[in-house]
């Protein structure tokens, strides 16, 4: 089913807003349709009680509807409730995985490697796990349209010191859309686990987390059109019972006496204290929309032809460069890309002033500006409320930065 975008556009508050909003910074975080907003305000007026403690009948239907929010959450990505734990980010996800599983897993002479295309969320974790368990942190370089090469992953596992690889799925600058599938495989081949980072694959096109067999994989609420506030980790179920706690406290204890405490089974050892519970309920509530739109697939093709139309517009002004594939077909919804001699805080400056909503800097992405040679980029990322004429208003608002800087 073919997305129909004048009623996915009327979903959204910001739209009505009188001064023509442009936003193109769904990669940083997703607007959220009303039907996300009215469920969170329904459950958290009508419904609400904490959870996993009470009897009386606001718990019981509080504890009904994140029992059924992490059922549909994992049914969205081909997991089960079993093996989801929610987090408060996707940044969260991954401290928890180096915390619980690096620390107990991880040690001297042993490698993890990554990319340089990561999110310092998927970076900076690794350095210090490293830093504290005497390990060496390991980078995969890039093609210069910003893909892995997975002869050079192959030459690096081959050592068989590798304990883990940890892979973005889908680049939040460049766009590169990474074989994770092909990565597990190869990885678990040499005896390394796999973690991948899927904040950007996950609004964007189908994921199904079991067929692609990573150890860990992590995403965010908020970029999938849902609330702050919450994120996700799905772990395999053999990993789980091995790893010890991250944050210890109320609600993922089974007995605790003065001095000793016994962990609650599976994912509930992960979740210490009040979890997300609206956020929980909205983050479903978003996958349904999700679903009622057409399906994320549906917001994958609208996205994937709206990133062709960008490439080539942004692609055809003198000037600009674009960093990434090449291809629509190989890349996330966003075009990341350098005007000569302009520094992209004053490119966002002065397209915000048409109302254009894009973002510059490294995009928490530092080594990887240093490994393309550019200070930093301007990023314009789409979502299934994108249409051509947004795409047209930021090539006109690109012009009038090369006028000013001529
Ligand atoms: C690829 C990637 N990883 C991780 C993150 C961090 O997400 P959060 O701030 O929700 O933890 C982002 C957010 O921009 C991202 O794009």
């Amino acid at each position: 089913m073919a997305l129909d975008v004048a009623t996915v556009r009327a979903a959204f508050p910001y739209l009505e807003r009188p001064e023509g909003i442009v936003y193109l910074d769904s990669g940083a975080s997703a607007q959220k349709p009303r039907a996300v907003l009215d469920a969170m305000h329904d459950f958290g007026g009508s419904h609400y009680a904490n959870i996993h403690r009470g009897v009386h009948r606001l718990a019981r239907e509080a504890d009904a509807a994140f029992d059924a929010a992490r059922a549909r959450v994992a049914a969205f990505v081909g997991s089960t409730p079993q093996e989801t734990i929610f987090t408060g980010s996707v940044t969260q996800s991954i401290n928890l995985v180096a915390h619980a599983w690096g620390d107990a897993n991880v040690g001297e002479g042993d490698d993890v490697v990554i990319t340089h295309m990561e999110h310092h969320a998927n970076l900076v974790p690794w350095q210090q796990l490293c830093r504290r368990r005497g390990a060496t942190l390991r980078y995969l370089g890039l093609d210069d349209e910003g893909r892995i090469s997975l002869d050079e992953l192959d030459a690096v596992l081959a050592d068989g010191r590798t304990k883990l690889v940890a892979i973005a799925h889908v680049s939040n600058v460049l766009g590169t859309r990474n074989p994770v599938g092909e990565v597990v495989r190869r990885a678990h081949a040499a005896g390394a686990r796999v973690l991948v980072d899927g904040a950007q694959a996950v609004p964007q096109q189908p994921v199904d987390v079991s067929a692609i067999g990573a150890d860990f994989y992590g995403w965010t609420g908020h970029k999938l059109y849902g609330p702050t506030g919450i994120g996700v980790l799905h772990v395999r179920r053999e990993l789980l019972a091995d790893m010890p706690p991250f944050l210890t406290g109320g609600d993922m204890i089974r007995i605790v006496d003065f001095q000793e405490t016994s962990w609650a089974d599976g994912i509930h050892r992960f979740e210490a204290g009040t979890p997300p519970i609206i956020e929980a309920v909205g983050l479903a509530a978003a996958c349904d929309w999700v679903d009622a739109i057409g399906g994320i697939a549906a917001v994958h093709a609208h996205e994937e032809a709206v990133t062709a139309y960008a490439l080539e517009r942004i692609g055809a002004v003198d000037g600009v460069r674009i960093v990434g594939p090449r291809a629509a077909s190989e890349r996330g919804a966003l075009v990341s890309f350098a005007i000569d001699g302009v520094h992209p805080h004053d490119v966002a400056e002065i397209i915000a002033r048409d109302e254009v909503c894009v973002r510059a800097g490294q995009h928490c992405a530092e080594p990887l500006h240093r490994a393309l040679g550019v200070p930093a980029t301007t990023r314009a990322s789409f979502a299934a409320h994108t249409v051509p004429d947004e795409i047209d208003a930021l090539v006109t608002s690109i012009g009038r930065v090369l006028d000013i800087f001529g």
